[in-house]
């Protein structure tokens, strides 16, 4: 039928557009997970990692810990696993004991925002936390 021809090319038409915009995004974004650190992790741990956020003026308990230091305090070597296990803070890590001047814990908070968790949310909140975790490293001083 020929509405359901129109419909079909509208839906392809719809498509392509919203591919293009999503490449664009990502180019936009710069390196993988920068995009999602200046959105969700800046105002606390500062623009360039150094613990200097936003938040620390307006709760001053707050002690964000300084990523750029890292490796440094690793002996020389960027411990991935226990900062892709802090971002996501499903493990009950120390950060997360610290009553109300908590590290947030991501894994949670990005499952929730997808609805009810499945495999593909968890999919999503590991490329997301991992992006993050490679953001990290970039930020680490020598
Ligand atoms: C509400 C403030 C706040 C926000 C927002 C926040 N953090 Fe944190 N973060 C903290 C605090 C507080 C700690 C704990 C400091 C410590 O244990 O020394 C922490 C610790 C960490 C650690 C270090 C864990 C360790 O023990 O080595 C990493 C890595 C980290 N945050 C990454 C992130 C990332 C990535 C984001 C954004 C997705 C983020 N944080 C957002 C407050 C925050």
């Amino acid at each position: 039928m020929l509405a359901e021809a129109s419909i079909r090319l509208k839906l392809a038409a719809a498509v392509s557009i919203w591919l293009l915009l999503a490449s664009n995004a990502v180019m936009a974004q710069g390196l993988p997970g920068e995009q999602d650190y200046r959105n969700n992790c800046a105002i606390c741990h500062g623009p360039t990692g150094k613990g200097d956020g936003q938040a620390v003026m307006v709760l001053p308990a707050l002690r964000p810990k300084d990523l750029t230091q890292l490796t440094k305090e690793n002996h020389g070597v960027f411990p991935a696993q226990k900062i892709y296990l802090a971002i996501d803070g499903r493990d009950n890590i120390a950060a997360h004991e610290l009553g109300d001047n908590r590290m947030p814990t991501w894994g949670v908070n990005w499952q929730m925002g997808a609805g009810e968790p499945n495999p593909t949310s968890e999919a999503n909140t590991r490329r997301r936390i991992q992006n993050l975790v490679s953001y990290i490293e970039t930020l680490q001083e020598k």
